[in-house]
């Protein structure tokens, strides 16, 4: 079979589509041949060396992806081969085959395509639990979502509107992004790249909600935008920290949080993936029903051949993709 190999940490365009023999699966575990695979953001921090955790090498990215299961490892009852299923992992998914625990594999609903079950996978996961479990989000609230238009924030922006916020609106670079917010379903965009964000974002909130403030701020950002959103915050508000996809990290004035009662709050979802596997695959179910239902469409883009992953992975980096890119094995 055929993956995609990083053998040191370093630029992605370094990793090679690799020959390597086919998988066995393990006790508890099944092999999957995948059909369609997530590119996201943190593959690159990933592949570069720069994330939280680091995989031995050498190792194929990607944290989700779609197929179907062709063998079945001793104990596994819960999958049968010939079954459609979404898969969370680590990494391992820009590949052809995917060797994991039967737990990070989700049975997908029968009218549902290998692209859109990958596209569903941990950007959704993402803003679910930040909306709900981070950010306690309640029906009604005004949610600001930062990077409305990237893969976090556009599954934010459908997740808040799904499950019951008032207004949702994105904050974004440029009106190409705009667009794309709008068409997530933000009720209004508000420019990032704006002169003096720092008062400007904070006008513009208090404009959009009748001067009450944001009660819930999802934040894959991160650098001035932070700073910015904080002050832009209803009283007893909520912020999670998602990522920092503008290139710094914040640093938080704990004197907002004092005067108006506001919590600042983490998110790492993996976490999630491995400490309650039970809550992830309910989550998941969730976000697949709410597919079924017509609430939610993730924005597929483009679908690219494997082996053109860091082409994939160079048009996110540069900010140039707008949509999700699913990689094809
Ligand atoms: N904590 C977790 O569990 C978790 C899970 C998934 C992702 N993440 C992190 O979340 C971050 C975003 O991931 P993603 O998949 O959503 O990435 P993405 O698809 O690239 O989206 C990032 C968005 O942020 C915008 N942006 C970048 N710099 C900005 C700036 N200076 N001001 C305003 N907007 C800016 C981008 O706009 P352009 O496209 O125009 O540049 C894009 O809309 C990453 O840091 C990732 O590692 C964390």
């Amino acid at each position: 079979m055929k993956a995609v190999l990083v053998r040191q940490f370093g630029p992605v365009d370094e990793a090679r589509l690799e020959e390597l023999p086919s998988l066995v699966p393990g006790k508890g575990e099944v092999v999957v041949n995948l059909h369609a695979a997530e590119v996201n953001f943190p593959d690159i921090l990933v592949m570069e060396g720069n994330y939280q955790k680091k995989p031995p090498l050498p190792f194929s990215p990607g944290k989700a992806g779609a197929g179907v299961v062709s063998a079945v490892g001793e104990g596994v009852t819960r999958l049968s081969v010939e079954d459609r299923v979404a898969v969370q992992v680590e990494y391992g998914a820009y590949a052809e085959q995917l060797c994991t625990s039967a737990v990070d594999c989700f049975k997908m609903p029968a009218a549902m395509p290998f692209d859109v079950a990958a596209a569903l996978g941990l950007v959704y996961q993402t803003a679910h639990f930040a909306l709900l479990e981070r950010a306690r989000m309640q029906p009604g609230d005004r949610v600001l979502v930062l990077g409305a238009s990237g893969g976090v924030g556009s599954a934010a922006v459908q997740l808040a509107k799904a499950l019951g916020a008032g207004t949702v609106i994105g904050g974004v670079k440029g009106e190409r992004n705009a667009e794309l917010a709008r068409a997530a379903g933000c009720v209004e965009t508000i420019d990032l790249e704006m002169d003096n964000l720092r008062d400007g974002l904070r006008d513009a909130i208090r404009l959009a909600t009748d001067g009450h403030g944001v009660d819930v701020v999802i934040d894959p950002v991160g650098g001035q935008v932070t700073d910015a959103a904080l002050r832009a915050m209803a009283w007893s508000g909520r912020l999670v920290v998602i990522g920092f996809a503008a290139g710094s990290i914040p640093t938080i004035k704990a004197n907002y949080l004092l005067v108006k009662n506001i919590a600042v709050t983490g998110l790492q979802w993996s976490d999630y993936r491995e400490r309650f596997p039970e809550w992830v695959e309910r989550v998941q179910l969730e976000i697949f029903d709410l597919w079924s239902t017509g609430r939610l469409a993730p924005q597929v883009s483009d679908s690219m051949p494997l082996a053109h992953f860091a082409d994939a992975l160079n048009r996110l980096k540069t900010g140039s993709a707008h949509g999700k890119i699913i990689l094809v094995p």
